[in-house]
């Protein structure tokens, strides 16, 4: 595994398993898995519904080994009850502490959220807090009145759609971007992606492996999901080669530069 330095000193995997619409005990047995092969940063999040499965988990693992990301969505936006539910957030995930704390994405009262998340930075329930889905505009905006710089954004990232620029802005004040979706969950047919599997080819990785290094390699952390014991192993053996940049700059003819999602 390799880690990143957050704006905090906080040292952060490269790499994490993302939880989302994983549910119930299929949940319990990918993070349990994951952590077995070799994962330590778990990303879930209040709308995911699946915090006390993953705090199921996690409270049988050496703590200090793990890196939990949550995040506060809608029904925590104000901060009477941001506050409420990172206490709530705490007893789901049976622990003392969560690494990573993120608004799931820009809401009116997002500076109120922020506020509680602060107050919980400072009574060490969270050790780091950030944002995500936050544009341009909206970041540079919220970083006026925030006090706290977030110490990552975590946004929509994969080939299809690199998000440069805003990665170019969020480093030059201190914040780390976060890729989710780092194989835009399978769309535009990614993991039959002729340029992928053909440089695959010439390192001996899959198309999945390849998308996965092209954003490490570029300081991008990555929170790739899957629910096959086998793929989360390849998700993950990505740490014994390097892209040439030759390599680099085919990857990059992919990106179009625009969401697959309609996020923003
Ligand atoms: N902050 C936000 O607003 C936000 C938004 C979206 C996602 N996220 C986070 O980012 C995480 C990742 O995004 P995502 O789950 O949307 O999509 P993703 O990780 O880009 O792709 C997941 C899909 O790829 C498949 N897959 C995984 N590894 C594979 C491999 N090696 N070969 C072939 N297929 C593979 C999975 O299927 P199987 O499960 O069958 O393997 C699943 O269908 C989420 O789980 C969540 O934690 C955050």
């Amino acid at each position: 595994m390799e880690y990143i330095i957050l704006n905090n000193n906080q040292k952060m995997p490269v790499l994490g398993l993302g939880t989302y619409a994983l549910r119930g005990y299929e949940c319990e047995k990918c993070v349990s898995e994951a952590i077995e092969a070799g994962y330590s940063l778990i990303d879930t999040a209040r709308m995911y519904g699946n915090e006390k499965e993953v705090g199921n988990v996690i409270k049988d693992a050496k703590r200090e080994s793990l890196f939990i990301t949550t995040k506060l969505y809608s029904p925590s936006a104000s901060y009477e009850r941001a506050k409420a539910d990172i206490n709530s957030s705490l007893d789901n995930l049976q622990t003392d502490y969560i690494d990573m704390l993120l608004i799931h994405e820009p809401y009116s009262e997002s500076l109120s959220m922020y506020q509680a998340m602060k107050e919980a930075l400072s009574a060490g329930k969270v050790k780091a807090i950030g944002i995500s889905n936050f544009n341009k505009r909206q970041y540079l905006d919220f970083i006026k009145h925030c006090e706290v710089i977030p110490a990552l954004n975590q946004v929509e990232c994969h080939v299809f759609y690199r998000q440069k620029e805003l990665q170019e802005i969020l480093e030059r004040h201190n914040t780390h971007m976060q890729a989710w979706s780092p194989f835009a969950c399978g769309k535009n047919n990614f993991f039959n992606n002729s340029i992928l599997k053909e440089i695959g080819r010439a390192y001996g990785k899959t198309a999945a492996q390849i998308g996965l290094k092209y954003l490490v390699q570029q300081g991008v952390s990555v929170i790739p999901k899957s629910s096959k014991t086998q793929r989360l192993k390849e998700n993950i053996d990505i740490f014994d080669f390097c892209l040439e940049e030759s390599d680099m700059r085919k990857i990059e003819t992919l990106n179009s530069n625009k969401t697959l999602f309609g996020w923003y």
